[in-house]
């Protein structure tokens, strides 16, 4: 919590029972654009931006699952939960292809601020879709609801006192073509001084 307070990424295991997956987590609005090229380079996986539930009610982001009308969206059953978090992918209307570090930093940046201020931001003025950062929805009751990063994400930025906008990228491990492991992520994060979080300990204080 202080380092997300900080504006400073932290790794997050969900859990061995459902994705197995560490993603690397920020609070949007502190993502520069070296941030996007380690989040690609280190990382590896889908940038993406979760924003909590009202925010996202606010800018009339749907889950992208209840929208698409054709054939491959009719079961959004998974493996490792109920549904996907995906909303609408979206770029900044100031950037160009909007894929580059900078273009991408300005999306998730701006993606933050107008989560500080729902009230006062029109979405569709800012931003344009389809982009080349996706948005993720909250469930409405949180970690109550759904344990994913999507959620783990928001329930972080809430509890640093920051807007519920979180940028989450899974870690991918080149040599095996698989998920990093829970213990190469932990490894990398003593070397790079970042903090390791497990879902169960995060669940435990702010579920
Ligand atoms: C989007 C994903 C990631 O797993 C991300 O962590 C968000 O999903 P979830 O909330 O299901 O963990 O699939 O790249
Ligand atoms: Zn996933
Ligand atoms: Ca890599
Ligand atoms: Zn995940």
């Amino acid at each position: 919590m202080e380092a997300f307070a900080a504006g400073e990424p932290v790794l997050v295991h969900d859990f061995t029972d459902r994705e197995g997956e560490v993603d690397m987590v920020y609070p949007a609005r502190s993502v520069e654009p070296a941030d996007v090229a380690t989040m690609r380079n280190d990382a590896g996986g889908l940038v993406c931006v979760a924003l909590g539930s009202d925010v996202a009610d606010a800018f009339e982001l749907p889950f992208l699952a209840d929208e698409l009308d054709h054939p491959a969206a009719e079961s959004d059953h998974l493996g490792y939960d109920e549904r996907s978090s995906f909303s609408l992918s979206v770029n900044h209307r100031e950037t160009y292809t909007g894929i580059t570090d900078t273009d991408r930093a300005l999306t998730i940046t701006r993606l933050g601020e107008a989560a500080s201020s729902p009230a006062t931001t029109d979405f569709s003025a800012s931003f344009r879709a389809p982009g080349h950062v996706h948005v993720l929805r909250a469930a409405r009751d949180g970690l109550a609801e759904r344990r994913g990063h999507t959620e783990m994400g928001i329930a972080l930025a809430t509890a640093a006192d920051r807007e519920p906008a979180a940028v989450v990228c899974e870690m991918l491990d080149d040599e095996s073509g698989e998920a990093l492991s829970r213990a190469d992520a932990r490894a990398y994060a003593d070397r790079h001084d970042v903090p390791f979080v497990d879902g169960q300990d995060l669940l435990a204080a702010l579920g």
